[in-house]
């Protein structure tokens, strides 16, 4: 368990270290699930040769080695230096940098796709990213993401998300962040978007399954394979996580089949067009239509003051 004591990082900094520290186990993890998705994005930007791609948020490399294959020139950024150094050695036919999404370093117009495998719920400010894409796509040019579906569609979460919402302390030091399915909702992921600049939104749903061997796997999916809600449950008190732990595992039985543990956890691809080069919107009026209920309030903790994004939720 973490000290309470201990600096709280800025959200940024717990997700660079968390994916930094977790970057070799990822492939046999998180990896097994997110690099289905890879089709289903390169698909949703019509990745081709010769198109300039860039993949933001890249982990181990799965999209930008995929973009390769298709004949792409693929480029590939992510924060966690680990993560950059085994994309770089699974996918020798990309090129792969560490890099921030929010704060790019490729000129304007410089890509015909941009596109982020389950990135943008990791990021503190995603309008930023956005913000971002829109400017180093060339006009015309596709940006896709994939992001989990709501705790109803993607039920891996949704256990983590009732266990905890029922048994965490939420008032341990987590650094505020937005809420993980804020884009969950492909309507607030288009108003997003639009403000952004973008056009042409299409959302859909891919249906993926997450399988272990037994229901106990599932705390060590969230114990080693997450970093916001790894970080949450480390930060508990021994009992607090045995509770917790005891309630996942009894949900996650409910998934439980003669062929393992076979728990419905879907995604959403959401794809715009990048249409004018007209400049980002203010902030604020990005997320003015996105509805009440994506921007889950902590329970205990209210949001800093002007800023109605952020929670303490892991
Ligand atoms: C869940 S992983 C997804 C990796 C990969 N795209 C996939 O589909 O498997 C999230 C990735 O986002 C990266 N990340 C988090 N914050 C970032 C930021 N500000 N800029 C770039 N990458 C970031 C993490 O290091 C991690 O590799």
């Amino acid at each position: 368990m973490s000290s309470t004591n201990d600096p709280i990082p800025t959200f940024k900094e717990l997700e660079r270290r968390g994916w930094h520290e977790r970057a070799p186990q990822y492939d046999g993890g998180a990896g097994r699930m997110t690099r289905s998705a890879a089709t289903q994005l390169l698909d949703a930007v019509g990745a081709r040769a010769p198109m300039e791609l860039l993949d933001v948020c890249c982990g181990p490399g799965y999209n930008a080695g995929g973009a390769a294959a298709r004949g792409c020139t693929a480029t590939g950024v992510d924060l966690a230096p680990a993560m950059v150094g085994e994309a770089t050695r699974r996918f020798p036919r990309a090129t792969f940098h560490v890099g921030d999404a929010e704060a790019l370093d490729f000129a304007n117009a410089s890509f015909d796709a941009v596109i982020c495998g389950f990135g943008i719920l990791h990021l503190p400010e995603p309008e930023k990213a956005i913000a971002e894409a829109f400017r180093v796509l060339r006009p015309g040019g596709r940006y896709a993401w994939t992001v989990w579906c709501g705790p109803d569609r993607a039920q891996l979460s949704g256990i983590a998300q009732r266990a905890i919402e029922a048994l965490a302390d939420l008032t341990v030091p987590m650094p505020l962040a937005p809420p993980r399915e804020l884009f969950s909702d492909p309507d607030a992921a288009r108003s997003a978007l639009e403000a952004a600049g973008f056009g042409d939104v299409r959302s859909e749903e891919l249906p993926l399954m997450w399988r272990g061997d037994a229901p106990a796997d599932i705390w060590d999916w969230y114990d080693r394979g997450t970093v916001r809600t790894a970080a949450l449950l480390n930060l508990q008190s021994p009992e607090v996580r045995e509770r917790i732990k005891a309630a996942m595992i009894k949900d996650a039985a409910r998934f439980a089949t003669s062929d393992g543990v076979l728990v419905p956890n879907h995604e959403s691809c959401t794809s715009p067009v990048s249409r004018s080069r007209r400049r980002c919107r203010r902030r604020r009026s990005l997320w003015r239509s996105i509805p009440d209920q994506v921007l889950r309030r902590p329970r205990r903790m209210p949001s800093p003051p002007g800023d109605p994004f952020r929670t303490n939720l892991g």
